[in-house]
């Protein structure tokens, strides 16, 4: 595998995709499609537009002649796709973009894979298509078999995704793969997401927004994780196979939310109870075993490490996040990085 085309790689968790595979495997080489939605940001980027293995383009997953175009010039060995309209809130105040996008960009670039023989289409899925677990049974985890049953219109727009993607392998013998991780956290988070949220608004003394009464349960990993299980699947997994992605690092966000406040020196008084997200899944637990068994992939960062890692990150990269809350970040050009 020698040229892949990863998706969405402005976002946190392509853009930490990027950076790992620059780095841990030489000789392949990466074209980043992003749109630039309000969740791509180039300075993300910024160390891989010095590497020769990297390029980057700016269109959508769903613009099918700019696709086609690039897998013609391209000949990519495979792609990874990240893009998505990812914010479960923004889901629910307007789901027609997380359609267009998660579904029918999804079906663009499997056509493209079929017109140009794309060796393998990696669909980065989420745990979210399962829907929830009760609080009350924590034995309760999702595995592969578990039935997709979901919430929001973000994580049906997803599971519609990964349907097509099973469709395409079984109807077209597309070479299809599809991994379903459980919440990621770390470096280059949009922070409009729970954890990156949350070290903002205790770092500028504001209050901090916790839905309900902050006892959903969240099954957290840390990105680079997630990063290596992508790449293990790319590089061994089985053609038509799905594998789950998780830790066992379930926590509920009151406590995810006081470990960020006691981390950063403040006070338990800037919690704030809100109102809850509609449709709210009360918890997620990812079950491993298969990826495990498969093909040897285990977790490295505990989250008691990668939470603290985490705050040190965006406590010395305050201008990273700055510059998004400050709208900085959409005037910047692949230009001013090279
Ligand atoms: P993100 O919102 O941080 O990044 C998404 C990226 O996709 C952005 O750079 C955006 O500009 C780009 N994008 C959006 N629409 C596009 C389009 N039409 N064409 C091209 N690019 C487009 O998301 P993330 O948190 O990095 O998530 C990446 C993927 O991982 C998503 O598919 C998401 O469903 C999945 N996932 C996320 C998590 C998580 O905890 N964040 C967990 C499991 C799975
Ligand atoms: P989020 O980071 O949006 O991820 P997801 O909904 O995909 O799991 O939210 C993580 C958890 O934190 C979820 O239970 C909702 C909760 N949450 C809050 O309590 N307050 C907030 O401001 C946000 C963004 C999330």
């Amino acid at each position: 595998m020698k040229k892949i085309l990863v998706t969405g790689g402005a976002g946190f968790i392509g853009g930490n995709f990027i950076h790992y595979m620059l780095r841990d495997y030489p000789g392949v080489s990466l074209v980043c499609l992003d749109a630039l939605t309000y969740a791509g940001d180039l300075e993300t980027l910024a160390a891989a537009f010095k590497n020769p293995d990297f390029k980057f383009v700016k269109g959508s997953i769903t613009d099918r002649k700019l696709v086609f175009d690039l897998f013609e010039a391209e000949k990519f060995d495979a792609v990874v796709n990240f893009a998505a309209e990812s914010h479960v809130d923004r889901s629910i105040e307007n789901p027609a973009v997380f359609l267009q996008t998660n579904i029918l960009g999804t079906q663009v670039l499997l056509d493209a894979c079929n017109r140009f023989a794309v060796p393998r289409y990696h669909q980065v899925s989420t745990d979210e298509v399962y829907g929830d677990l009760p609080l009350d049974r924590p034995e309760l985890m999702f595995t592969e078999a578990t039935p997709l049953h979901t919430s929001s219109p973000y994580s049906a727009s997803k599971a519609s995704a990964d349907l097509l993607t099973q469709a395409y392998h079984r109807t077209f013998g597309t070479p299809v793969t599809i991994s379903r991780c459980s919440n990621n956290y770390g470096p280059y988070q949009f922070p409009e997401k729970l954890i990156p949220l949350m070290i903002a608004k205790a770092s500028a003394g504001q209050p901090l927004p916790v839905y309900g009464e902050g006892l959903n349960v969240r099954d957290w990993l840390y990105v680079e994780d997630h990063c290596r299980a992508i790449a293990m699947i790319l590089f061994g997994g089985t053609v038509g196979e799905v594998y789950n992605i998780g830790g066992h690092n379930e926590r509920a966000n009151i406590e995810v939310v006081k470990t960020i406040l006691r981390q950063l020196g403040k006070g338990e008084e800037l919690i704030t109870f809100v109102k809850d997200r509609p449709g709210h899944d009360r918890r997620y637990a990812i079950d491993p075993k298969k990826i495990g068994d498969e093909l040897g992939w285990q977790p490295q960062t505990l989250f008691d490490e990668g939470i603290e890692r985490t705050i040190s990150w965006y406590v010395n990269n305050e201008s990273w996040w700055q510059n998004i809350l400050s709208g900085r970040y959409q005037t910047f050009t692949p230009e001013a990085f090279r």
